[in-house]
């Protein structure tokens, strides 16, 4: 009944239920699961695990790509199967356990945590749950939407758990790319010097011995939650676009630019679809998520390629491009996220990087993760890989958020993801600050000029003028920097009294 999904004649005696399956996890294990962005997460063994840690006791540590979609994270939450969570997740339950210290969270550069696997460094890996729209012949695991670390998960792995979902379009066969890099010392140079280059082979190539069970499902994956542009993402676009343009006569980028990178979320993909209506063409992408305005690129002619590790989109985008995605494929790759995410590639490829910021300082340090500077919002996913090793690193953010509650601009960050080394550009709805060359007294008067709104733009030139008069490289009011914060914590807002 499943032969043409699971080729391996030997394998098709493999299948059982869920239950059955995920009765290889025991409690105290660690476990791969596939899963990025909401894309092509196995969907049934969680939810049995879920179910069974009602009647047992069952705890593990759950490793994916990035975050789960269906709700997966937050039923594994709920019901208490989660010691330890490594490397993103984007749940607002899961994040609810992981402040109150009852999830161990290890927030990651998306890149690193197979490198750390593969070295013993964390792991090892017991079982491995893998999302496939087939097995082949040989028993290779062709993966659905997304690869993230499923290549790594079932190499390494003990035992792999195989869920083949007939709702994933046979379709998808050939979209993905799957190169693992070579074993120190002796490391090669991974040989991408192009984003449409393949390099590797179409599926996961496992010892089918390996597969100790394989689970049919038919769930789709969810659509993704970003919001539509506004006119405040409208505005950052257009100060992005005013940049390229200008770099452009300058002579330092070509109308083609250099490859893309955009982060997650509302605002990087709004940034990204303001670039229909910008005189680029022939576009590339070399990013890690590919989201709706990556088809909107295409459907506009503005993009030629895109290289991601995963495609999330939202509900009428996939039901727009699922059945027609033939016309798309030749134009897609799907990569292991070290490869997508991997610095030497991204330095080569000179990578024109596009990630969001909760919130900057005045010299140009990056909070992507921590709300008041304590609580996890998601993760810096792949920001950090992108951010340190573009050719130019720009993050974007609103101003203010939560109706001007707070300053996405403020004196000191809270907690830092990314450090003013990493950053070249900031961008928010007010305008653009170009970091590049510039010494801390020097972006100082930038972003108080360009980026910060006009609420507390006040407030902010004069916490810088008085720590100027203190003097320093980079000047500081110790005992005040994190007063905005404090001031949020204890009024509920960071507005001046
Ligand atoms: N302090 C507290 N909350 C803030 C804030 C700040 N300075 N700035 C924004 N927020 C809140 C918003 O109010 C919003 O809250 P809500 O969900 O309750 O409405 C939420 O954060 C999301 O902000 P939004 O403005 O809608 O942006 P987004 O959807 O683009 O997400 C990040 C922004 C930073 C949370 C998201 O991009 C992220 O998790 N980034 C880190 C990982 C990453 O960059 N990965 C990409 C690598 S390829």
């Amino acid at each position: 009944m499943h032969r043409e999904r699971i080729r391996h004649a030997g394998l098709l005696e493999k299948i059982v239920s869920a239950e059955e399956a995920a009765s290889h996890i025991r409690n105290g294990m660690t476990v791969g699961m596939s899963g990025f962005t909401r894309a092509g997460e196995a969907k049934a063994v969680p939810l049995a695990l879920a179910a069974r840690a009602r009647t047992e006791p069952l705890k593990i540590t759950l490793i994916t790509g990035a975050s789960l979609g269906n709700d997966l994270d937050k039923q594994l939450a709920e019901a208490h199967v989660l010691s330890r969570r490594i490397p993103f997740q984007s749940d607002p339950a899961l994040r609810k356990a992981i402040n109150a210290g009852e999830v161990m969270f290890i927030d990651q550069h998306l890149s690193e945590t197979v490198e750390q696997l593969r070295t013993r460094q964390i792991g090892p890996v017991d079982v491995a749950v893998i999302e496939a729209v087939a097995i082949t012949e040989q028993g290779g695991i062709i993966p659905t939407t997304s690869v993230g670390n499923s290549a790594s998960f079932a190499i390494l792995a003990e035992k792999v758990i195989v869920e083949i979902n007939t709702s994933q379009p046979l379709l998808l066969e050939g979209l993905h790319d799957i190169y693992i890099p070579t074993r120190r010392p002796v490391r090669h140079p991974i040989p991408i010097v192009a984003p449409e280059n393949r390099v590797g082979l179409p599926f996961i190539p496992i010892d089918p011995a390996k597969i100790a069970a394989i689970v049919v499902t038919s769930k789709l994956d969810s659509s993704s939650t970003v919001l539509p542009p506004d006119e405040d993402t409208r505005a950052i676009a257009g100060h992005l676009t005013d940049l390229l343009r200008h770099e452009v006569k300058l002579g330092r980028l070509t109308t083609t630019l250099q490859p893309l990178q955009a982060g997650i979320g509302s605002i990087a993909n709004a940034v990204m679809h303001g670039l229909i209506d910008s005189p680029f063409h022939n576009l590339t992408m070399y990013s890690e998520v590919l989201q709706d305005s990556t088809f909107d690129l295409f459907d506009a002619g503005k993009l030629d390629f895109a290289s991601g590790s995963s495609i999330t989109l939202s509900q009428a985008k996939y039901q727009a491009v699922l059945p027609d995605f033939a016309r798309y494929k030749q134009r897609l790759v799907l990569r292991p996220q070290e490869i997508s995410n991997h610095p030497e590639i991204i330095r080569r490829l000179g990578v024109i990087a596009v990630n969001t910021a909760l919130e900057f300082d005045l010299y140009g340090n990056v909070n992507s993760t921590h709300v008041g500077g304590t609580h996890m919002m998601n993760g810096i996913g792949g920001s950090g890989d992108f951010a340190r090793n573009a050719y130019l690193s720009v993050f974007v953010t609103k101003s203010i958020a939560k109706n001007g509650a707070i300053s996405s601009v403020v004196p000191m960050v809270s907690h830092v993801d990314h450090t003013e080394h990493d950053v070249d550009i900031l961008i928010t709805e007010q305008g653009l600050a170009d970091l590049r060359g510039l010494a801390p007294r020097e972006r100082a008067r930038l972003v108080i000029a360009n980026c910060v709104h006009p609420l507390y733009r006040d407030a902010l030139n004069d916490y810088y003028e008085r720590a100027l008069a203190r003097a320093g490289h980079t000047p500081h009011l110790i005992e005040e920097a994190l007063g905005w914060h404090a001031a949020l914590r204890e009024r509920g807002t960071m507005l001046p009294g």
